[in-house]
């Protein structure tokens, strides 16, 4: 080829990357790899294995042993008897360690690149370039959190034994992602790569062995999801943290509900990229080569969705088109291909099913002139490929291809825009490209994501949490925000389990059922919904009884229809979420100046009920109204932050209400911890559906009128007594209910987690530990604060 051709076409030739020192590492394998279980290598060449092939060519790479319930036992065990001493070492020597563990990444950047690359079928220019470096930055922002720890989080212990099970679109990225805020904080970890891309994960298990990280504290078990699932049912696992497919995650919520393990979920998305006719369309043409052609768009937030606004549509697409025919898919390690090769047959044919669907419901499939044709002729390759034509509720535009497949749709004004954007059962990431910055930033808090990005998409870094809502999954990886679900406060972990469900005071010759017949005068206290006293559907009532065992009255007995009509009544309460949070301050501290009002007359009820003394009652109160002020302080002061990455731009991170919450009381306390749960949740915009403490749910009756007169929008406190188990039942299947606080019993902890599981709401149970109400380390301030909201990044460019 002379240079004249080259200039005529643009065409350039192949640029491959050295994979000699790759080859030499996987040749001191070639028995086969074995499981890195404290510090040693075990299990190589056992009959047990499987392959790991390059994509690009379906060629074997290695054998990787699958791992046993023996290899999981063993790697857990070496875990545990690692934890201690990890976490007596201190923060400043585990910070030492992550920052080994940086350099040595840095000094073996263009192994690990390439390894992964042949490894997983990506380009070595995203390896390079974007995976490796992401890595490094990890460790490095970690190792600062570790060695601040002790004073950052003093009110936190780490939570122990994490098992992380991890995917196969970013292997490196997401073992960095998952184990450096882990180790940093003191936990030790067990982790199981994906099947498809197990080998970087074990080339950075020798290079943590050679940086001299202790044995045990990070143990690597291959295998596919059996061995992900031993990994799950293990006893001795304290917390797990996932990334990947939403039917696996959802699987793993149910499977560990009522375990007592804590559990992060990264899952998938189908993000969507919002053009709006005022954009740098050039920019945002690029934009959409970043957001779904990037990685062959096996990405969770790929912006997969593209909604373009009317006027400019035809323009934009136009634009795509000619940009797509200027792609080039090829070998992963040729430094001058844009795409590489999908990471396994079975991912490839799931993504032509998925688009022979769309050709199916009416939509027309693009790619560019000759795009198959120059696709290499043998492994994994699909070219970049454009769906029009497709009505909102077709089967691509509502599942996640996870392939290079965009499908577009378009909008006419910003709120049409907001409700195609947000009409998706996930809530993972969302891009939006507009020149007019007021546009932008009004569009951003509208929608539903944990990531937004303006003018920008597919940006990421340490100091800046990910993760997402609705069936995306929960918890955030990354930044402050991330360090909290290795964490768990000191307070609640030092009570005891509760020996046997709190005592209830003794019915006398009540019906079996404790169910009567609404009596003809009523004299009933009545569900609180919607800002209105309501008689219960059913029209039963529930006895209550004084500590000495006589009648204290009656409470409504609410159903299922009680809590969806009050569940109901919350969402129209939208216009809580948008008040401002003075406004939320001042009605709390107007419920508070009103409680102390009545004070005496609570007090009096707390004693009937349950017991206590004059002083305890009163004790009790006045500690309540301490509360409501204390989550009034808070309402103003419980804020965002900015992150500074280092990338153009910065990260708003705001914490935003999750919406309609559930929340059961515990027997306990009844006025108390009734105002430490829903105190925060409102003080920070959410509104809440109460189930109130059975034995003495006059207590929370009692509150109807203080709420009535404190200026608390109708629908924002929604109370529904009755049986705790029955209700929240229905509260945890719900799924207009974004999230679900269950106290009281291991029972119910189970419960509230194992039904949550339709729109996998957040929950936040005490696993039958009797929480310290009248302790504000344990049920006041930031700790539940922290749980009433979730943190939303949003990217905004920023200087130069
Ligand atoms: P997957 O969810 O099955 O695999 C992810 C990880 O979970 C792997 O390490 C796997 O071994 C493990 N796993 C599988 N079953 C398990 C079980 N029962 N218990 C514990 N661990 C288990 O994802 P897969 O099948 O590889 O991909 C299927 C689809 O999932 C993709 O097409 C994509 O739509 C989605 N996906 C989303 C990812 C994300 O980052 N959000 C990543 C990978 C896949």
């Amino acid at each position: 080829m002379s240079v004249a051709h080259y200039m005529d076409t643009m065409d350039y030739a192949p640029a491959p990357e050295g994979s000699g020192e790759a080859k030499a590492w996987l040749a001191t394998h070639a028995a086969g790899f074995g499981h890195f279980i404290n510090g040693a290598w075990v299990g190589a060449g056992r009959a047990e294995s499987f392959s790991s092939n390059d994509p690009s060519t379906g060629k074997r790479l290695a054998r990787i042993a699958q791992g046993s319930q023996a290899d999981v036992d063993a790697a857990v065990a070496a875990a545990r008897a690692a934890q201690g001493p990890w976490a007596a070492a201190g923060g400043a020597v585990r910070a030492r360690h992550l920052y080994a563990l940086a350099r040595m990444v840095q000094r073996h950047a263009r192994l690990l690149a390439v390894v992964e690359s042949m490894d997983n079928g990506k380009p070595i220019r995203e390896t390079r370039d974007i995976d490796v470096p992401l890595v490094a930055r990890h460790f490095y922002h970690h190792a600062g959190w570790a060695q601040v720890q002790a004073t950052e989080f003093a009110d936190q212990r780490p939570v122990g034994v994490v098992g992380q099970i991890i995917p196969w679109n970013f292997p490196l990225l997401m073992l960095a992602w998952k184990i450096a805020p882990a180790l940093a904080l003191g936990n030790t970890v067990v982790l199981k790569p994906a099947e498809y891309t197990p080998l970087s994960a074990l080339l950075f298990a020798e290079l943590a062995a050679a940086a001299g990280l202790p044995a045990g504290v990070l143990n690597i078990v291959t295998g596919d999801g059996t061995t992900g699932a031993l990994l799950v049912d293990h006893p001795g696992v304290d917390k797990l943290a996932f990334t990947g497919s939403t039917e696996v995650g959802r699987l793993i919520r149910e499977r560990t509900a009522g375990s007592g393990k804590a559990l992060t979920l990264e899952l998938g998305g189908k993000s969507p990229f919002i053009v709006f006719d005022d954009a740098d369309l050039d920019a945002a043409v690029e934009g959409v080569v970043d957001a779904i052609w990037f990685n062959q768009g096996q990405v969770c937030c790929a912006g997969s969705r593209l909604l373009v606004q009317e006027g400019v549509a035809e323009r934009f697409i136009g634009k795509l088109k000619r940009r797509m025919a200027a792609l080039r898919v090829g070998a992963p390690l040729d430094k001058a291909i844009d795409m590489g090769a999908i990471v396994a047959p079975e991912q490839l044919a799931r993504i032509r099913a998925l688009v022979a669907t769309a050709a199916a419901e009416g939509g027309t499939v693009y790619q560019a002139p000759g795009a198959e044709a120059a696709c290499p002729g043998e492994g994994c390759f699909y070219p970049p490929t454009l769906i029009t034509g497709v009505q909102p509720g077709a089967t691509v535009v509502r599942e996640e291809i996870f392939g290079p497949v965009l499908v577009t749709g378009s909008f006419r004004t910003p709120d049409e825009a907001v409700m195609l954007a947000n009409n998706s059962r996930y809530g993972l990431s969302a891009s939006v490209w507009s020149e007019n910055i007021g546009l932008a930033l009004d569009i951003a808090p509208k929608l539903v994501a944990g990531v937004v990005w303006v003018n920008a998409t597919n940006l990421f870094d340490a100091a800046v949490g990910f993760g997402g809502t609705r069936e995306s999954g929960f918890g955030r990886e990354g930044g402050r925000e991330g360090c909290y679900e290795y964490l768990k406060p000191i307070a609640w972990d030092e009570r005891p389990l509760r020996s046997a469900p709190v005592a209830t005071p003794a019915a006398p010759a009540a019906p079996a059922a404790n169910v009567f017949a609404m009596p003809p005068i009523d004299r009933t206290a009545k569900l609180f919904i919607g800002g209105k006293q309501a008689r219960p559907d059913g029209n039963h009532a529930l006895p209550q009884f004084a500590a000495d065992g006589h009648p204290a009255g009656e409470v409504g007995a609410g159903n299922r229809k009680d809590i969806r009509n009050a569940v109901a009544a919350a969402r129209g309460a939208e216009g809580w979420t948008k008040a401002t949070s003075h406004n939320r301050a001042q009605v709390l501290y107007y419920l508070g100046e009103n409680l102390s009002a009545r004070a005496d007359e609570f007090a009096r009820r707390i004693g009937t009920l349950t017991g206590a003394t004059p002083e305890q009652a009163r004790a009790e109160v006045d500690a309540s109204i301490a509360r409501l002020f204390t989550a009034a302080a808070w309402a103003d002061k419980y804020e965002g932050r900015v992150h500074q990455p280092p990338l153009r731009g910065v990260a708003l991170a705001l914490p935003e209400a999750l919406g309609v919450v559930g929340v059961v009381c515990p027997p306990e306390a009844p006025l108390l911890a009734f105002v430490s749960l829903v105190a925060p949740l409102i003080a920070l915009g959410n509104r809440v559906v109460v189930v109130p403490s059975g034995p003495a749910a006059l207590v929370a009756t009692d509150l109807y009128q203080v709420l009535e007169t404190s200026d608390v929008p109708a629908g924002v406190v929604n109370i529904v007594t009755g049986d705790a188990l029955t209700l929240a039942r229905t509260l945890a299947e719900h799924d207009d209910v974004d999230g679900l606080w269950a106290f009281g019993s291991a029972e119910l902890s189970t419960l509230a987690e194992k039904l949550s599981v339709g729109n996998l709401k957040r929950t936040l149970v005490d696993h039958g530990r009797a929480i310290d109400w009248f302790d504000d380390r344990a049920a006041a301030g930031p700790l539940l604060l922290r749980h009433a909201v979730q943190v939303k990044n949003v990217w905004i460019p920023y200087g130069e």
